[in-house]
């Protein structure tokens, strides 16, 4: 199997990638895609039909939520097709001495009580990025990109050019 891992966008050279693009011609090659969005999530719309990838994990302590809970889109018949990775309750459909059935996604992959305060801190912290928007949290990363600019003396010309977003590390 073929897995290319991409990131929107890089927090080193303030660069946005083509995810659309790159997820098509990976998918030309046969490849599946796992989109990083841990340092997009917060900043960029979020639409998986859109980019096209087949998977996309964030973390959830990078949209201002708690620490150790994070969230991992896999396609629905991609997931299905996967066996789980532990057991626990609340993931199965049926056991016998032959075999066990498994719940679909995302059931079948969080065997045992889920950590539900991080889950619901996560909710809070996402309601309260898309009450702000997006595209207001974009716009202040660009403003402060400007200033990191002004302030650089000579890479200013090159950085301009590659950097749409602040280089800095978060
Ligand atoms: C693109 C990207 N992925 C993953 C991580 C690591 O995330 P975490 O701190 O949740 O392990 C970082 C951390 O800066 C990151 O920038």
């Amino acid at each position: 199997m073929k897995l290319l891992l991409l990131r929107t966008y890089s927090n080193s050279l303030g660069t946005i990638n083509p995810v659309a693009e790159l997820c098509q011609k990976a998918h030309a090659i046969g490849a599946l895609t796992l989109l990083d969005a841990a340092q997009s999530a917060g900043h960029m719309p979020v639409d998986v039909r859109e980019l096209g990838c087949d998977f996309l994990a964030f973390s959830g302590h990078k949209m201002c939520g708690p620490t150790g809970i994070g969230v991992l889109y896999g396609r629905a018949e991609i997931l299905d097709s996967m066996p789980p990775w532990h057991g626990g309750g609340e993931m199965i459909v049926s056991v016998t001495l032959e075999r066990s059935m498994f719940k679909k996604a995302p059931h079948r992959f969080e065997g045992g009580t889920p950590s539900i305060g991080d889950a619901i801190g996560l909710a809070a912290a996402i309601d309260y990025i898309e009450q702000i928007g997006r595209a207001a949290i974009f716009e202040h990363a660009r403003n402060w990109r400007d200033m990191q600019l002004s302030a650089s003396g000579n890479c200013r010309g090159a950085c301009s050019k590659i950097a749409a977003r602040p280089i800095c590390s978060m």
